[in-house]
């Protein structure tokens, strides 16, 4: 009697649990179709045009983002995503001006309607559920890495490999460079001040050692592979291998003129010394503040 009556209650809640909440409708009144549609726009977006430098197959992703696939990932990161508010999200800023992609991109900026569907994404609360083809297909391109190693890393030359590891010195070999151009300043200052003619035997030893070591430098930095997009890190390295010309044109001055105290030959080396220290020293400044920024000196 008991289990007969309780027939019509199951029912009663089967009914309920189906039917009664507004199913499918979520913030805004998007459907759950709207939002799936949305979130597989910005996964293609996503995977077009930013899996080459974000993606999960990268031991070292740009900008230490390596899971532009991973959408709930990257909602969940308030740095990237103010979830509701594209206005307010880094993410959207970044490629609705066009500084991601970036220049360095063969892929192109991103198009009017990618932005307008990342934009929308954030609108509606940045959801991550995808259709279930691009799901698969999410779920292969988040094992990328644990499933091989990039295909370019095993095809990679030992040479390569061997120059690239040279490149990541670039930083560390910085140092012999400023610290010696400014030394050769240093030098020739007490030289003009003591009118001493051994000053100059120190100066070229300084300013020989410095262009070489600013030719080495220079030539580290060219194989760091880093993928920078920064008007900063275009603007270090421009003026990082300029300064190594300047540098090794200094050097070679004071090699080949006699240089006398008085001389015009000796003024002119003493102004080029100047420029080398001063430049040496801005570029230092332009690739800490690659990593640190601008501000870095700020009080
Ligand atoms: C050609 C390589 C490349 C592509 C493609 C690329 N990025 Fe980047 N991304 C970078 C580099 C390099 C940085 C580091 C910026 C720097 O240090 O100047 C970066 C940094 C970022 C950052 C900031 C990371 C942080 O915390 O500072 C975000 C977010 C980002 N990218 C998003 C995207 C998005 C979204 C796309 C696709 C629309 C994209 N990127 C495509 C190279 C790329």
């Amino acid at each position: 009697m008991r289990s007969f009556l309780s027939i019509p209650a199951f029912l009663g809640c089967l009914f309920a649990a189906l039917f009664s909440p507004l199913r499918a409708v979520g913030a805004e009144g998007i459907s759950a179709e709207d939002a799936q549609l949305t979130t597989a726009a910005v996964f293609e977006f996503f995977e077009a045009k930013c899996n080459d430098c974000h993606g999960a197959h990268l031991t070292r992703p740009k900008g230490k983002f390596g899971y532009a696939m991973d959408l709930k990932r990257v909602a969940a990161n308030d740095e990237y995503v103010v979830v509701g508010d594209a206005a307010k999200s880094e993410l959207f800023r970044l490629v609705n001006e066009d500084e991601m992609p970036g220049k360095d991109s063969k892929v192109g900026n991103a198009s009017a309607a990618e932005k307008l569907a990342l934009k929308h994404w954030i609108q509606i609360g940045a959801p991550s559920e995808l259709p279930a083809k691009l799901a698969a297909r999410q779920k292969e391109l988040l094992s990328a890495k644990s499933a091989a190693p990039s295909p370019n890393k095993a095809s990679e030359s030992l040479l390569s490999r061997l120059l690239e590891w040279f490149g990541r010195f670039h930083a560390a070999s910085t140092h012999f460079p400023i610290g010696l151009l400014v030394a050769a300043v240093l030098s020739e200052s007490l030289g003009w001040l003591t009118k001493k003619e051994s000053w100059l035997n120190c100066t070229r030893f300084l300013v020989v050692l410095g262009a070489g070591g600013a030719l080495g430098t220079a030539t580290l930095g060219w194989l760091n592979v880093y993928a920078g997009v920064s008007q900063v890190y275009q603007l270090h390295k421009w003026l990082g291998t300029a300064t190594a010309l300047w540098a090794l044109i200094s050097a070679g001055a004071a090699i080949f003129f006699e240089c006398r105290e008085g001389t015009m030959e000796r003024a002119r080396l003493r102004a080029a010394l100047i420029v080398g220290a001063a430049l040496v020293s801005a570029v230092g400044f332009l690739g800490g503040a690659i990593t640190f920024g601008l501000d870095h000196y700020k009080w």
